[in-house]
């Protein structure tokens, strides 16, 4: 895991607007033209708010890149956060399967899963394929 990523998403992560939850989450995307990041944006309208990793991918895609290398998720708690269901779909949109996803935490501890252990047998474009 490189230092970089770390950084990226502990800096960003300062940026949040979590007033609800008080949870505040930064993601960092590794691509081959470098760095593209996001936090959590919330909103007093619950549902309407976006998780980091939501943020991380939609600067990813508006600075053209579309194939994620890797990525790093930092949250203040104890134990590496575990990203949302929605996210992990988002993710496998542009990661393949052997792509890495480093969560990291405040103790120091972070997990490191593939595409394919967050999300198993996940849905993907190929599935809408009819013939
Ligand atoms: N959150 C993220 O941004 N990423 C995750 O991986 C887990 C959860 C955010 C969403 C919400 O703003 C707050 O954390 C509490 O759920």
């Amino acid at each position: 895991m490189s230092d970089e990523l770390l950084t990226a998403a502990r800096d960003v992560r300062e940026n949040a607007h979590a007033p609800y939850s008080g949870f505040r989450v930064g993601a960092a995307i590794r691509t081959a033209s470098g760095i593209h990041i996001g936090c959590n944006v919330e909103n007093a309208a619950f549902p309407e708010g976006v998780c980091a990793e939501g943020g991380a991918i939609s600067a990813m895609v508006a600075a053209g890149e579309t194939e994620i290398l890797e990525v790093l998720v930092y949250a203040e708690a104890d134990t590496p956060v575990a990203p949302c269901g929605g996210c992990r779909q988002k993710l496998a949109e542009f990661a393949g399967p052997d792509i890495v996803i480093h969560l990291a935490g405040t103790s120091g501890i972070t997990t490191s899963m593939t595409v394919a252990e967050l999300l198993p047998g996940a849905f993907g474009a190929h599935q809408m394929d009819r013939d």
